[in-house]
């Protein structure tokens, strides 16, 4: 008897110290930040480039949770207006299942809201779906991740000229970007462009108009967007020519035909992920 009453004392005293904070992250707690996403995701590779960007990009929108002072969670989201894209929601293994996720996604949610974000995507990993069901995520299609190994497959034929994309091209791709994605996403697409050097490229149709655009992160494809299949296999023949060192991945929408068709990118990925949206 005596030994169930401690056990309960003892489980209730360290519940209650267990108190989970949310607050933004500043650009000096993005080493932190980037232990809690290698920590979830597992390796390889760091996430402190693509962190810094983003919090550059938007100071208000990417959070770290703590417990007991200790950083354990991350998540945010690139608000365009109309919508909001959610991502980088993580936590360290050994703080799951503690109510760290629920706190990052409703203070996110709330703060979307609150700046006039009515509806949010993501793609959500297996382990997500729960947890973004919870507020009202709901299942619109599966994405498909792509990897290829450095020299493991076949590169598509250019059959299309491509020219440089190059930082005066941004109010013309500005101005041609909603008909093929949605929002325009120059500050996005300048940030992104900034670390492309030689890697950004272009094509254009039979009246000069841009027809499609393709920025080659180290170690992914994208942004990425063409009005037809012949200039999107144009720039992916481009940016696997630019070379990448440890391989390379591309994301793309199950709905998206044309996007599948270019699986000699590589092999389809284990771990397909869900893309979700709230109403
Ligand atoms: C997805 C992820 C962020 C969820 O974080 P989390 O802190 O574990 O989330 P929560 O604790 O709020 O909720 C997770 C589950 O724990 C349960 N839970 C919450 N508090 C709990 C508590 N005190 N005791 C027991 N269970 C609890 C929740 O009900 C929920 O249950 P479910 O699995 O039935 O939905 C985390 O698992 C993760 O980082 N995974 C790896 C990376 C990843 O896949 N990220 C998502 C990318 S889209």
């Amino acid at each position: 008897m005596w030994r169930t009453i401690a056990a309960l004392r003892w489980a209730t005293t360290h519940e209650a110290m267990e108190t989970i904070t949310v607050r933004e992250i500043r650009p000096e707690d993005v080493a932190a930040a980037d232990a809690v996403l290698v920590g979830a995701f597992g390796p390889p590779g760091s996430y402190a480039a693509e962190l810094r960007r983003y919090v550059a990009l938007d100071p208000h929108g990417w959070l770290l949770a703590e417990l007991d002072g200790r950083a354990v969670g991350t998540a945010g989201a690139l608000c365009y207006g109309p919508f909001a894209h959610i991502g980088l929601v993580a936590v360290r293994p050994d703080a799951q299942r503690r109510g760290v996720g629920a706190a990052l996604m409703e203070r996110l949610l709330a703060g979307l809201e609150a700046r006039g974000c009515a509806s949010a995507v993501l793609d959500a990993t297996e382990a997500g779906a729960g947890l973004y069901a919870r507020f009202g995520f709901v299942e619109v299609e599966r994405t498909v991740r792509y990897v290829r190994q450095e020299g493991g497959a076949e590169r598509p034929p250019a059959s299309r000229a491509v020219t440089p994309l190059l930082p005066a091209d941004l109010p013309e791709l500005a101005a041609s970007h909603p008909p093929i994605f949605g929002p325009a996403r120059t500050a996005v697409l300048a940030s992104y462009l900034r670390d492309a050097a030689g890697r950004a490229f272009l094509t254009r149709d039979e009246r000069g108009e841009i027809a499609g655009y393709l920025i080659a992160q180290p170690a992914a494809i994208g942004p990425w967007a063409a009005r037809s299949a012949e200039d999107a296999e144009a720039l992916l023949g481009a940016a696997l020519a630019s070379g990448f060192g440890g391989g390379v991945k591309a994301i793309v929408p199950g709905a998206n035909r044309a996007a599948l068709h270019h699986r000699r990118l590589g092999r389809k990925g284990q771990g397909a992920t869900w893309g979700v949206s709230q109403t």
